[in-house]
């Protein structure tokens, strides 16, 4: 018998909005409870992705235009889905993926000027059918989010987008709040200034209201 699909959950959020940590603790909770989850995270989560990782955060890429950025995160994307999530997906498993296509259509798409026909085009090649069953859009007043980024880099240098200027950062906050007004039914708004254990909190709240069963314990596997 084929497995029921699992579940796609994603983090979105501008910088220093605790996304990566908030996914694994969402991934632990989730694996506690004896499921199979996947946690993994854009760009990058496969191989072929973190190659192009690289070239996109590093900065290689910027000159090229954001155009070229959107084609490049895309490829990314491609890769990423049929390599990670989609196999996942298909054996059941729960994948927790930090950032996905909001992403894209906030940092391309609402701050690069690249034509939403074009990225959506690039979402249907890139995701298909794999699309998030939940969005969790983790939101932090900019200065809030920008302090944390810094402080993790502890004065290292600040990659291709952390390196934009507070008002590039009050617009990718502004157009992610745009993104889940729009669509309510797939996207949670969660305040994100608080302590990361408040904020764990609300995100598996949020989950439990979606998904029961994320939490409970998952039938035995067939003998
Ligand atoms: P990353 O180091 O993963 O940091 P963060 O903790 O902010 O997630 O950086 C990913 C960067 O790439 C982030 O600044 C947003 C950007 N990005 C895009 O511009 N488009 C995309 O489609 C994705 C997935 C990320």
């Amino acid at each position: 018998m084929t497995p029921a699909r699992g579940r796609f959950i994603t983090l979105e959020g501008g910088e220093g909005s605790g996304k990566s940590t908030q996914a694994r603790r969402l991934a632990d909770a989730i694996s506690a409870a004896g499921r199979d989850v996947v946690l993994t995270r854009e760009p990058g989560g496969s191989p072929g992705a973190e190659i192009v990782r690289e070239a996109l955060l590093n900065g290689a890429v910027k000159p090229l235009g954001a155009d070229a950025e959107a084609l490049l995160f895309a490829a990314a994307r491609a890769d990423h889905v049929d390599q990670t999530i989609r196999p996942a997906l298909e054996r059941g498993a729960w994948v927790i993926c930090d950032r996905f296509i909001d992403s894209t259509r906030v940092y391309q798409g609402a701050l690069g000027q690249v034509d939403a026909r074009l990225l959506r085009a690039l979402e249907a090649v890139t995701a298909g059918d794999a699309r998030p069953d939940l969005t969790l859009l983790l939101d932090v007043p900019t200065t809030t989010g920008l302090a944390r980024a810094r402080a993790r880099a502890k004065g290292g240098p600040a990659d291709r987008f952390e390196g934009e200027g507070a008002s590039f950062h009050h617009k990718v906050r502004a157009a992610f709040l745009e993104i889940a007004r729009e669509d309510g039914e797939r996207c949670v708004v969660i305040d994100a200034s608080q302590p990361a254990d408040l904020v764990a909190a609300r995100v598996k709240k949020a989950v439990l209201a979606r998904f029961g069963e994320a939490f409970s314990a998952s039938a035995p596997a067939a003998p």
